[in-house]
């Protein structure tokens, strides 16, 4: 178990050996995966373009960020570069823990060359001279890796003083997760890169004005990075040639559950579901879960519905599951994961997910009356509502998505007890 070792400080080289056996397994390249970049040449490139037109290049392609939100990637580097400050920085999210996904741990195993080639040009663009890669803590099996890919760069002058002969300096640090969600969250992961405890700041301001140190700071997912050294090669005009028209490009999926074929797959925004379940092997589904817990189970019904910011957003998690599973068991699981995960810091949440998963447990588990699913319903409003950071505020998705979506789920797991008159209630609770 990662947790135990990690937590014991087991030497790297006495881990297991099936731990480092993690097969990349990638079905379906596209765009970005089948045209991986020459190490140095998005820095060329843009050199020789021009940094502005470089920037202008990344707006043209309509490149939104694929952590999962999509803020466009031009306009959070535009709003860094233009923040007043004697330092900038540049920060690559690669606390990749959203259930379901392992897409930036393929990326980061098999591309990591663009990923800095993507920190290093966006340094150029914003004027940053320190990046650090914020690397999920069981992925720590990468370390080694990622730090001989740095130090061939720095001795190509991809990286250091003076890059590519020009007046540019910029370097990279690795700097490893301890095992929090939390601290994927970008304010929570600065706060850890400053070592401090992760607990997510208030936002705004945003880290681009007052991030790391409180320097105007560029947070970017792996895949973000990678698709903008991609851009600086081969245009935005070649970028938006695919996807939709709010959402340019392509998307790397984790594509796991019940399927033939689970592994990473690249696909044009705009894809159907149905098309992607076609391709991965996936049948007699009951539902998918894209973008997570906090994301969308969608119904057999909806399998027309596409991927893309302005219908189905995901940082990267496909879970399918089939007919043979139950629904509640998915719904329970994501509810503990959640109150596990609570960093503690806000009562609404700290509080509020032990107690909805508490509830939760009561229902599934066959003790509920229907006042303890409209009880539920009013806990799930309140975590949502009061909490302090995107943790708690979607913590209840998956309970409230499934309860308007199936209700006679939870219906049919309350116990039968009737308030007749006369009724032994003590005998019924027995
Ligand atoms: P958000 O929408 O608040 O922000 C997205 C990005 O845009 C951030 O970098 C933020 O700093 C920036 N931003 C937003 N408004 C801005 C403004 N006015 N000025 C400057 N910058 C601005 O989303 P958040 O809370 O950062 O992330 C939530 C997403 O993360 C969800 O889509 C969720 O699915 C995803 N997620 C991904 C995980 C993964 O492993 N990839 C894990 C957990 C959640
Ligand atoms: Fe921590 Fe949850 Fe509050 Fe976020 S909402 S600060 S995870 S306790």
């Amino acid at each position: 178990d990662m947790a135990v070792l990690i937590e014991q400080a087991v030497p790297l080289s006495e881990w297991p050996a099936e731990f480092f056996q993690v097969s990349d397994n990638i079905q379906r390249p596209g765009l970005l995966l089948q045209q991986a970049i020459a190490p140095g040449s998005g820095l060329t490139r843009a050199l020789a373009r021009g940094l502005k037109e470089t920037l202008t290049e990344i707006e043209k392609s309509g490149l939104r960020g694929r952590g999962g939100a999509g803020f466009s990637t031009a306009m959070k580097w535009r709003f860094c570069a233009e923040a007043q400050s004697d330092r900038r920085y540049v920060v690559c999210n690669a606390d990749e823990g959203e259930p379901g996904t392992f897409k930036d741990r393929v990326l980061l195993n098999s591309y990591a060359d663009q990923v800095f080639e993507g920190m290093t040009l966006c340094a150029a663009l914003i004027g940053a001279e320190q990046g650090y890669l914020y690397l999920r803590g069981e992925y720590r099996h990468l370390e080694d890796k990622l730090q001989k890919i740095l130090q061939q760069r720095r001795d190509d002058g991809l990286l250091g003083q003076n890059i590519l002969g020009q007046e540019l300096n910029f370097d990279i640090e690795i700097c490893m997760g301890a095992g929090a969600y939390i601290c994927g969250e970008e304010s929570a992961l600065i706060e850890s890169l400053e070592g401090k405890c992760g607990i997510p700041r208030n936002r705004p301001p945003y880290p681009v004005t007052q991030g790391y140190l409180h320097k105007p700071t560029v947070v970017n997912n792996v895949e973000t990075f990678m698709a903008a050294a991609a851009i600086a090669v081969n245009g935005g005009d070649w970028f938006k040639g695919a996807g939709t028209e709010r959402s340019a490009g392509s998307k790397i999926l984790s594509i796991s559950g019940d399927c033939a074929k689970p592994g990473i797959y690249e696909y044009p925004f705009g894809v159907a579901i149905k098309q992607i379940l076609s391709d991965c092997g996936a049948v007699d589904v009951q539902g998918v879960q894209v973008g997570g817990p906090s994301g969308s189970f969608i119904s057999d019904q909806e399998l027309e519905r596409q991927l893309a910011f302005e219908d189905l957003a995901t940082g990267g998690s496909f879970i399918v599951f089939n007919n043979s599973r139950h629904v509640l068991d998915v719904v329970k699981n994501f509810t503990h994961f959640f109150a596990h995960e609570s960093c503690g810091f806000c009562t609404p949440c700290r509080v509020g997910t032990s107690l909805l998963k508490k509830q939760l447990d009561k229902i599934v588990d066959g003790h509920g009356s229907a006042g303890d699913v409209a009880a539920l319903e009013e806990l799930c409003q309140l975590v949502k509502n009061y909490s302090h950071c995107g943790l708690g505020q979607t913590a209840a998705n998956p309970v409230l998505t499934t309860l308007q979506r199936y209700p006679e789920l939870y219906q049919r797991q309350l116990k039968k007890i009737s308030y007749e008159p006369g009724f032994d209630l003590d005998g019924a609770l027995e």
